[in-house]
């Protein structure tokens, strides 16, 4: 891996870091450190420098807007609606009285190749395909790197987090927000935290992605490095971790001014995977009660956020 820079969330101070390699081609160890402690104290940091080629995460940028740029049939012959794995959808805007998350979307799932279905990857722009494919390879290979440097933190051998999503799951989510009125109305995307286990997510120049750590209080808005990756942890890091790596609350806003774009990466365990905590230090109790499958804890996780929909409506 190539000399990388990190860059950590810290309020007002800016972590940096070379992710350097020592002779025996480990990372050092005090840029494991600055991961460790991102992850400790966010869930969510910035890494440049970071091995993916800068000619393959332009191409990738480039492709995805001239995708949105598409006509709109061009768009819907990949349209997902009425449950389709995969393709293209607009999640957004009024619907009814409702204001839904202002963004269109294009997505599909790239790992394990059994569940790589082209007929519902996008065709166009020309070059689309290719570009995808090795962008998902080169993406893959750096979040396993990153959950080594995490497992290792852990006491556990480095392959423990890629183990336990037993035969990882990846999905792309590219994300385009296109500019809104009434901004002050809405959200690109609303406040969540990714289901998986880390995501990698290249933001254009606009900004939009925020953070917080206090329950919504405080909002700090990620501020776009060129050609860098935000690294998030979602649940499943944070309970594979018994709660020590954060799950990173994140929300992403859309402005007046202009239109934004953004790329999620999603490396997720397979639905079948065990979630419960491979290491509990001494003195902590397990956050979860019992061993219960990935796919159970998603369905809690959307139970309880139908349930609070609910009690919001209610309340009003
Ligand atoms: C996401 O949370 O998946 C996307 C956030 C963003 O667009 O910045
Ligand atoms: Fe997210």
């Amino acid at each position: 891996m190539a000399p990388s820079t990190l860059t950590a969330l810290a309020e007002e101070k800016t972590l940096q870091a070379n992710f350097i390699r020592d002779e025996d081609e480990r990372p050092k160890a005090e840029i494991c450190k600055k991961i460790v402690g991102a992850c400790e104290d966010w869930g969510v940091f910035q890494i440049v420098d970071h091995g993916v080629d800068a000619k393959l995460v332009s191409d990738m940028t480039r492709l995805a807007k001239e995708f949105f740029a598409l006509p709109s049939e061009d768009k819907l012959r990949f349209d997902m609606s009425g449950g389709k794995k995969g393709g293209f959808i607009v999640s957004s805007h009024l619907q009814g009285e409702v204001v839904q998350d202002w963004r269109e979307i294009v997505t599909y799932f790239s790992h394990p190749l059994k569940n790589r279905d082209y007929s519902r990857w996008p065709d166009k722009p020309e070059g689309w395909m290719e570009v995808t494919k090795e962008y998902s390879e080169k993406l893959m290979g750096l979040a396993c790197k990153l959950l080594e440097v995490l497992s290792e933190a852990m006491g556990l051998e480095k392959e423990a987090l890629t183990k336990a999503c037993v035969d990882m799951d990846q999905k792309v989510v590219v994300n385009f927000y296109p500019k809104c009125p009434q901004p002050d109305l809405t959200l690109g995307l609303k406040r969540h935290t990714d289901p998986g286990t880390i995501t990698l997510l290249l933001q254009d120049q606009v900004g939009g992605l925020q953070a917080t750590r206090d329950n919504g209080k405080t909002w700090i808005t990620v501020q776009p490095v060129e050609s860098a990756f935000v690294v998030n942890l979602g649940d499943h890091g944070h309970y594979l971790s018994n709660g020590r790596f954060k799950n990173a609350d994140h929300q992403a806003v859309v402005n007046s001014d202009c239109s934004r774009m953004s790329i999620a990466t999603f490396q997720n365990p397979a639905p079948k995977a065990t979630v419960y905590p491979l290491k509990i230090r001494e003195g902590e109790k397990p956050i979860l009660e019992e061993p219960i499958t990935f796919a159970e804890m998603y369905r809690r996780k959307m139970s309880k956020d139908l349930e609070l929909a609910r009690l919001k409506k209610l309340a009003k």
